[in-house]
């Protein structure tokens, strides 16, 4: 079974380098599919209040047979549940869903710039839950610098990652920069672009040359970035092939030549300017 590695957040908490996305399993499929990705190897698991799954994520962990401590779950704030009080509810009911009586890592799931209420009194909310021990670390998604900027000037924690699209196609080089100067840690969601960098030419001809499925290269390039990643899928294979990538090593030049395949092509929405 291969094993992943985890990496230290900025608190000393550490997660699994490569985790499993659960966006778009609809909630009949989540069990089955998580237990089965636990099975393959994977202890992070990635869900959100709005996948409507949490439940059946927390049952999967119990199916699968191992401690609730051996997995890293991560859950996400719905975007209606911004204001203070509600923030807390909602983490509660994420809990009481779940199962679980903490979170590994609980996230703003976006900023929300236009209102309504302020991710900054929001974070306010994530840093009580993180001080009561009841989520083991707190960050945020989707935010782009001017909206951490304003959140390491207003609060105390300084978010532990911050969860963004990035691709070959989005490589978010200087959000990453930022990052690494604070210290927050870089989460790629869409690691393979929903599938959409897959046929690229430059990604199938390293994927012939070393031996290895389109996604295996484009998941082992962020992994050797630095990044953490949680691919989804439904398929049995996926699941098996993408956690399958600790076996082998892409060069610098492979590592450059998908880095220049950056054309800032979103798949999702655009968080300067998406409200809910
Ligand atoms: N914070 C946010 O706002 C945010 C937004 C989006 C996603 N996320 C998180 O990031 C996770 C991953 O992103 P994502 O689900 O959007 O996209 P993704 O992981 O980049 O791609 C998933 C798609 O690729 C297919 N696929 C998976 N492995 C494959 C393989 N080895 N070969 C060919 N096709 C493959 C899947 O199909 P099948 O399932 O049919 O196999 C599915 O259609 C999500 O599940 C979620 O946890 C977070």
């Amino acid at each position: 079974m291969p094993s992943v590695p985890s990496v230290p957040l900025n608190n000393g908490v550490t997660i699994p380098q490569l985790g499993f996305g659960t966006f778009q399993i609809p909630p009949d499929e989540t069990c089955e599919t998580t237990v089965a990705a636990l099975e393959a190897g994977y202890r992070h698991i990635d869900t959100a209040q709005m996948y409507g799954n949490e439940k059946e994520v927390g049952q999967a962990v119990r199916e699968s047979g191992l401690d609730r401590a051996d997995v890293f779950v991560t859950s996400k704030l719905d975007n209606g549940a911004h204001a203070p009080d509600e923030a807390l509810r909602a983490f509660d009911r994420s809990l009481e869903k779940l199962g679980f009586d903490y979170l590994d890592l609980f996230l703003i799931h976006w900023p929300l710039p236009g209102g309504p209420g302020d991710y900054v009194e929001t974070w306010k909310t994530l840093e009580e839950i993180y001080r009561s021990g009841r989520a083991k670390a707190i960050g945020v998604s989707n935010f782009q610098e001017n909206h951490l900027r304003r959140l390491l000037d207003s609060s105390t924690v300084v978010p532990a990652v911050n969860q963004i699209e990035v691709h070959p196609y989005l490589t978010q080089e200087p959000l990453r920069a930022f990052g690494v100067e604070h210290d927050i840690a870089m989460e790629a969601w869409s690691p393979i672009a929903q599938g959409k960098v897959l046929s690229d030419p430059t990604i199938t001809r390293i994927a012939e040359r070393v031996g290895r499925t389109p996604a295996q290269v484009v998941l082992r390039w962020h992994l050797q970035r630095g990044d953490i990643v949680f691919p989804k899928s439904v398929t049995l294979k996926r699941i098996q092939d993408n956690i399958a990538v600790f076996d082998f090593e892409l060069s610098e030049g492979d590592i450059g030549e998908i880095a220049a395949l950056n054309r800032d092509e979103r798949t999702g929405p655009d968080p300067d300017t998406f409200n809910g």
